[in-house]
């Protein structure tokens, strides 16, 4: 006797990405996302201008990836959605969809948890690649996060590390504004760093214990080092712009890497799995590839679509929780500092 194929929607309005996505099992039959250009503008997410965003892009996208996952509303088993943690406004916005459609259509509400959702995109089925085995390390790295988490199951997970103030995207992001970058910086830092060399300027890294990360006095030390070197040569930064991004993605990469090497240390788990926006980084990926070779870690990076924020991570969640039977009450509220 074949299986009931379970479908999944997926929604996600945590930041300045308003996505749906349709999961039928673990395989994904749309994700649909639309992007917020207007924060390009501000240099950076502007709160009530991502909330009215998403009001108008949620009806829209949801209908899209219905359509493209070539199925009905009605075929749905269970809407999930992002609880938290994320911008409030923008949380509000999909919680309450999510809930009036699954109300509509009778059928279970699921919450998910971003950053878990993050971390379980590894286990969205594709066809060349290899999923975690449990336990290993999950290092989620983007523009709103920066986290080390031991997972020992699907939903039995430790935050053993954290970031005690800016995220590493916000660290790429911020320097760029310095240097002059449009935003988002990191991806544009990332390919001037592959034509300038790391060593040329060094900046300190931060003192943190443990596995706890810091970012922002290395944004202030860069204010600070161009705000110095302006002074002698007004064109410093654009004399040097592949050497001060390669010099800051060398550094960058080496507070990443340092840390992942003493929770390895620490646990004892060689398996790493990386997502987020930052996991696109050509620092980071060739820094985890040496690290195979060298420590003999394995590590996994899903697909770019599923690692930036995305709705069929969300999915996923969805579906794992629906296996278990965790559905939500209709009173769950949006939780902008939701924890693991
Ligand atoms: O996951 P994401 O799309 O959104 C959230 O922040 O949740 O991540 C966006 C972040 C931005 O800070 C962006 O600058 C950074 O990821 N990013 C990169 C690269 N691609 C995106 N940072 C460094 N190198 C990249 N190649
Ligand atoms: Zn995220």
């Amino acid at each position: 006797m074949s299986k009931e194929n379970i479908y999944i929607l997926g929604i996600e309005s945590s930041c300045d990405d308003t996505s749906a996505a349709v999961l039928c099992n673990d395989t994904i039959l749309s994700n649909v996302v639309a992007s917020q250009k207007i924060h390009e503008d501000y240099g950076g997410v502007v709160p009530e201008l991502a909330s009215r965003a998403h009001q108008s892009n949620i009806v829209p996208v949801v209908n899209q990836a219905i359509k493209k996952a070539g199925i009905t509303k009605s075929q749905l088993h269970a809407v999930a959605f992002t609880r938290g943690p994320g911008l409030m406004g923008s949380l509000l916005v999909g919680t309450s969809f999510a809930k009036s459609l699954a109300y509509g259509l009778d059928i279970p509400l699921i919450d998910v948890n971003h950053m878990q959702g993050h971390i379980l995109a590894h286990f969205i089925s594709e066809d060349d690649y290899l999923k975690p085995p449990f336990p290993f390390l999950a290092m989620t790295i983007s523009g709103g996060h920066t986290q080390i988490v031991k997972v020992n199951r699907y939903f039995d997970m430790e935050v053993i590390g954290e970031t005690i103030d800016d995220a590493v995207g916000e660290a790429y992001d911020k320097s760029g504004k310095i240097l002059g970058l449009g935003y988002p910086a990191g991806p544009q830092i990332d390919k001037l760093a592959q034509k300038g060399n790391p060593k040329a300027f060094k900046f300190t890294k931060p003192k943190v214990d443990g596995l706890n990360f810091s970012f922002s006095g290395l944004k202030t030390a860069i204010l600070y080092f161009v705000q110095r070197e302006t002074k002698g040569n007004p064109d410093f930064v654009k004399d040097n712009l592949a050497d001060i991004c390669a010099s800051i993605q060398y550094t960058i990469v080496g507070i990443l890497m340092n840390k992942l090497k003493l929770a390895v240390k620490q646990t004892g788990i060689i398996h790493i799995a990386i997502g987020g926006g930052v996991s696109a980084n050509s620092g980071i990926r060739a820094a985890l590839k040496n690290a195979e070779q060298k420590f003999g870690w394995t590590t996994y990076i899903p697909k770019f679509e599923y690692t930036t924020d995305n709705a069929a991570m969300i999915a996923i969640v969805g579906y794992l929780k629906y296996l278990e039977k965790d559905f939500s009450d209709f009173n769950v509220m949006a939780t902008a500092r939701l924890k693991i």
